[in-house]
């Protein structure tokens, strides 16, 4: 391992450009190269960002070989593709949310990432921001007690743009890989990895994803995860953590600046800060230099487990894409 770890990004996109602009507040962190499906997108995001190699294609940012650790930020059907891309040519991968799009691609994926004997983890940057950190540090501390229901949501109205990747299902469009990936993995943090029961519905929309949708998950000793997710639909975005002695609200919840703990005849607890990508690069760079290739905060078991939760919630509400 050099001194610096040596990110690559793959693609160029929206989240690709959020995430190096915050991987410079990371330590011991280089961006040295990024490529695009197009030499020239390549260029100029490489100038933006002030990054040395520039690339027309994914297999030659795979291929170089002073590169430590790939990003990867396009849409979720190609997850799979080119988290073995990398892993193929030796690269340790971070992979954007949702991990996969369906539990048997991501097992493919944990396979030969272990086989290959190489870091892989799913890019859950809401579970390294400190904010939510701290509101997880209330749970364990017992300041609610035992917690018995989590409310949460994640929904925005994006623009009626059927060719796009959230309303296309060539690109595993629909609201339940893009954003209810988030109120799932807060699920499984607070409750395990096997929910004893799921419930779901949902509206399929004219492009033939799933424009919203509510979930319920049960858990062995009665817990339950009431959840919401929508891609048309302007909804709140929050948390509600309940327990048998207080309550925990992150507005907010996937990029969290704010978290409020509330116990009976308590003041109330409030803890803020700024949310940014550089946690979870931070979680990487840790990984690396501790030679292991697994997180302990964000596993593969959980990123599968998730995957495994949506598949079923997929099977219910009769949303299948192209190929599965
Ligand atoms: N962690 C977060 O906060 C967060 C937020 C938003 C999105 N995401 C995740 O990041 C991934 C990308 O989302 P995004 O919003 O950045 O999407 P985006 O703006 O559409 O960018 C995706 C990029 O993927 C590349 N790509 C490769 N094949 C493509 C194809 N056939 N069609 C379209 N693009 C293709 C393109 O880059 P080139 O043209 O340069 O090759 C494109 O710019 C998704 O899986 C999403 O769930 C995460």
């Amino acid at each position: 391992m050099a001194k610096l770890v040596r990110w690559g990004i793959l693609s160029t996109g929206r989240i690709a450009d959020r995430f190096t602009s915050d991987l410079k507040k990371a330590q011991g962190a280089e961006v040295v190269a990024v490529a695009s499906r197009s030499f020239t997108r390549a260029e100029i995001f490489a100038a933006k960002h002030r990054i040395a190699r520039a690339y027309g294609s994914y297999e030659e940012l795979a291929r170089d070989p002073e590169i430590d650790v790939i990003y990867i930020a396009t849409p979720h059907n190609f997850h799979k593709e080119h988290t073995l891309l990398c892993l193929a040519n030796g690269k340790h991968v971070l992979c954007e949310k949702p991990f996969a799009i369906n539990a048997k691609e991501a097992r493919q994926m944990t396979a030969y990432a272990r086989e290959r004997n190489l870091f892989l983890m799913e890019a859950m940057w809401s579970r390294f921001n400190p904010v939510y950190q701290r509101a997880m540090q209330w749970v364990n501390d017992g300041l609610i007690g035992e917690v018995r229901m989590l409310k949460a949501d994640f929904g925005f109205r994006t623009a009626w743009q059927p060719e796009g990747r959230l309303l296309n299902p060539v690109l595993a469009g629909g609201s339940i890989l893009d954003v209810a990936v988030y109120p799932l993995a807060l699920a499984s943090h607070l409750f395990g990895l096997k929910p004893v029961a799921i419930q779901a519905l949902a509206h399929m929309g004219a492009s033939g994803v799933d424009e919203q949708a509510g979930i319920v998950l049960k858990y062995a000793n009665g817990q339950l995860a009431v959840l919401a997710s929508a891609i048309r639909t302007r909804i709140p975005n929050q948390a509600l953590i309940l327990g048998s002695e207080g309550l925990i609200w992150l507005p907010v919840f996937w990029r969290a600046r704010l978290a409020v703990l509330w116990r009976s005849k308590k003041m109330p607890r409030i803890t803020w800060g700024a949310p940014g990508y550089q946690f979870e690069a931070a979680e990487v760079d840790s990984c690396l230099r501790q030679n292991r290739i697994e997180s302990t905060v964000m596993p593969l078991a959980e990123s599968i487990a998730i995957t495994e939760i949506m598949d079923q919630v997929r099977e219910m509400i009769g949303m299948q894409y192209p190929g599965e």
